[in-house]
């Protein structure tokens, strides 16, 4: 059975895209067919990091809101564009795919959706006949910062949230909400994610932390880490640094996300 899994956080720029990507890639990777949503249609942003140009994405997700295509209209195969550089190596699963469907760039999209909405129970009917006619293994939902219509659906229609927090008071208040709402819910599986944690904090202090705070399980403590900086979503971390530690963690939230 195919597996929903939003990422989602409180307040915005935790990580929740960079994430996404990544632990796409390494599924896609391991033979997976992955798709990805980006429901985050005030300010989108993962094509980006797949590699697409948002003034030449041809079908969004905001066309299929709006009636102009069907939803596997609006899924790229980005597949081969998952390499380290632009001449680079490719990428090496021969039967992982990956799906991106992207939310518009253009102005008058996302004006449009702002000022006139959309019916959020399209997205709903979408994601289900995503999983089936691309034969999603799994859909990975990059939500928008907080709460709101859309996010509660994806929410709502999710296997697993895991939802981004940095180790910082203000996202601490702010998970807590989220935390909340999900519980309402009753979504399956709901995991934490600490990340941009600062060299000189414990890792394993904050994991007790937050554990202890919300009385819901971490999948990982990630660190904040300066190539993943340097890299300025200019592609995916875990396919420039195949051996690094924290793609190694990326690997491990995957398995704590399906098992
Ligand atoms: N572990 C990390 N270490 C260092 N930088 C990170 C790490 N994770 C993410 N970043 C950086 O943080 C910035 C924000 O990341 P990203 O866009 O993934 O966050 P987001 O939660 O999707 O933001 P938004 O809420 O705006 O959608 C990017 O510059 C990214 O490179
Ligand atoms: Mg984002």
């Amino acid at each position: 059975m195919s597996k929903i899994i939003s990422i989602h956080s409180f307040r915005g720029g935790t990580g929740k895209s960079n994430t996404t990507a990544n632990l796409a890639t390494l599924l896609a990777a391991g033979g997976q067919r992955v798709g990805v949503i980006d429901t985050d249609i005030q300010s989108p942003g993962i094509h980006v990091l797949f590699g697409l140009d948002g003034a030449a994405i041809g079908h969004s997700l905001n066309d299929y809101l709006w009636g102009r295509c069907t939803i596997s209209q609006a899924a790229h195969d980005v597949t081969a564009n998952l390499h380290t550089d632009g001449a680079g190596k490719p990428f090496s699963s021969t039967q992982g795919k990956l799906f991106l469907i992207p939310s518009s760039i253009q102005t008058d999209a996302i004006v449009n959706v702002l000022r006139e909405g959309y019916d959020v129970g399209l997205l709903t009917s979408g994601i289900r006949d995503l999983l089936s006619e691309l034969q999603l293994d799994v859909l990975l939902i990059d939500t928008h910062p907080g709460l709101n219509e859309e996010t509660l659906f994806s929410i709502a229609i999710s296997h697993a949230l895991l939802i981004i927090m940095r180790p910082d008071q203000q996202d601490y208040e702010g998970t807590g909400v989220t935390v909340e709402v999900a519980r309402s819910l009753d979504v399956p599986k709901m995991l934490l994610l600490v990340n941009k944690t600062p060299a000189a904090f414990n890792a394993e202090e904050i994991r007790q932390r937050v554990q202890q705070t919300f009385a819901c399980d971490v999948a990982g403590v990630l660190p904040h880490v300066d190539e993943m900086m340097t890299l300025a979503s200019g592609g995916i971390f875990a396919l420039h640094y195949p051996q690094h530690p924290l793609t190694q963690l990326f690997r491990e939230i995957n398995a704590r996300l399906l098992a």
